[in-house]
């Protein structure tokens, strides 16, 4: 078992430190933020994660998981250092490694033992170099350092089960001393590894996200398509996904992707082709079309309704996806502004995303319009002109087609996330107007 030090404690590190000290190893996230600290010690979590306290709880009381501002004790002496801090987009699009170099130079003028830094964050390919060489540059003691690179695949809402049974786990090395270390590290994880060089794997994490947005925007671009020529995006998809080559999972049209990663990552490896002067023709498209695709329903709403001056406007959603509380360039977020300028009296639902939506629009008049926080989807729709579905929320789900001819003044609906048959809709006389399928009659 090893001694771990992991760099961080956000969705990558946390989530990567918590699933060590269940497979045994001794952990010590540290943090730079002390309140962070003292609540995870108390056994909260700063995310919102199915199962992440649970076993931040167990093996924290069991004495294998720690937590700590105190980035020297952590470092001095530990065998493996997992970097997973963040590594947001610049107004430019590239990776900010600022974070990264900071834990490389505390790392440098900490350890006094060798130690292998692993950078999880997704970063730019040829990161790890620079990172080894910074830290030589910095080093204090005669020890062995070397970097390599293991990219985190986890999605949010899934992140404890997608570490502990990942469907692979890539390692980037540059000799077998950090290879053998990285393999003895995830033997108990028992799943399956590709071991390439660390240049490979860092391109490995950008080349599989943006592939998925990619595929995302493809079927966004193939459902407004569908519109126009009569044809039914989810039949289509459904047809598609017999096809092993293609496969069933990530051919939900909807109203784009958001979160902490595609829009970050596509942006990021455009930059980067840009800088070695190629042109990344496929990932711009899937930018281009997600930025359309996120204020398609408005666009679509605005044309039926002429303005939204005074209506009352039900909000079903305001988090990127299911599952998280994080509202990263979540559509909501582009909607939103633009139905308050136009004078919209919002009323939103959402199971967990409020909280954050509030520190962003608090309750109240804004621009032209108001937003209202309600407790439940019922509440939100209740003498509604118009309703949007921007999440695909379990509680939204749970909405029978019945249930927006009953609670809205006028039925007229925009779902973003295709949740129901438009034939239920049209039993139930709701006017409905979804992604890639034809509105209601
Ligand atoms: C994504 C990847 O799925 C993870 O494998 C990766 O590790 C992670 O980024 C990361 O780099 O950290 P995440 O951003 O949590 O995970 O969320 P996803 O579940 O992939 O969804 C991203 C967006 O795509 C959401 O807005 C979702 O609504 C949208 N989406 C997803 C669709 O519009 N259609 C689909 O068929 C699937």
């Amino acid at each position: 078992m090893y001694k771990i030090a992991v760099a961080g404690t956000g969705y990558v590190g946390l989530v990567a430190g918590v699933c060590f000290a269940e497979k045994g190893h001794q952990v010590t996230c540290v943090d730079i933020d002390s309140n962070k600290v003292e609540m995870m010690k108390a056994g909260t979590s700063p995310i919102f994660e199915a199962n992440l306290e649970e076993l931040m709880q167990k093996n924290y009381a069991e004495g294998r998981l720690n937590y700590t501002i105190d980035y020297q004790s952590a470092y001095e002496d530990a065998d493996v250092i997992f970097i997973g801090v963040g590594t947001p987009e610049l107004p430019d699009g590239s990776a900010n490694l600022s974070y990264i170099a900071t834990v490389a130079r505390q790392i440098a003028e900490s350890v006094i033992k060798d130690c292998l830094v692993v950078v999880k964050s997704t970063v730019p390919v040829g990161t790890n170099d620079k990172v080894e060489q910074f830290i030589q540059d910095f080093l204090v003691n005669d020890v062995r350092i070397e970097v390599a690179s293991n990219p985190e695949f986890l999605a949010q809402g899934s992140a404890v089960h997608d570490t502990l049974y990942a469907e692979r786990v890539i390692i980037g090395t540059e000799s077998s001393w950090a290879k053998n270390i990285l393999m003895d590290i995830y033997e108990s994880f028992n799943l399956p590894i590709v071991s390439v060089n660390r240049r490979s794997a860092e391109m490995i994490k950008y080349a599989s996200n943006d592939f998925l947005a990619l595929k995302i925007s493809y079927m966004n671009d193939i459902a407004n398509l569908c519109e126009l020529v009569g044809a039914d995006i989810q039949e289509v998809a459904k047809g598609m996904s017999f096809d092993e080559r293609i496969g069933s999972k990530f051919l939900n049209a909807g109203i784009g992707y958001g979160g902490s990663c595609f829009p970050k990552d596509t942006k990021a490896l455009d930059y980067i082709a840009e800088q070695n002067g190629y042109e990344l023709k496929t990932i711009k498209a899937a930018i281009d079309i997600n930025n359309e695709q996120k204020t398609i329903l408005y666009k679509k709403a605005r044309n039926r309704l002429i303005t939204f001056n005074g209506l009352k406007v039900a909000v079903l959603g305001l988090t990127f996806k299911p599952g998280t509380d994080d509202l990263r360039e979540a559509p909501s977020l582009a909607n939103i502004p633009m139905l308050l300028d136009q004078g919209a009296e919002i009323f939103a639902y959402d199971p967990v995303g409020r909280e954050n939506f509030e520190k962003v629009y608090p309750e109240g008049e804004n621009a032209n319009g108001l937003i209202r926080y309600v407790e439940s989807p019922k509440e939100a729709l209740d003498n509604a002109n118009v309703c949007f579905i921007f999440t695909e929320w379990g509680e939204v789900k749970s909405l029978q087609p019945s249930d927006y001819k009953t609670f809205m003044r006028t039925p007229l609906v925009f779902d973003g996330r295709n949740i129901y048959s438009v034939k239920d809709m049209e039993a139930n006389n709701v006017e409905y107007h979804s992604i890639g399928r034809e509105a209601t009659k």
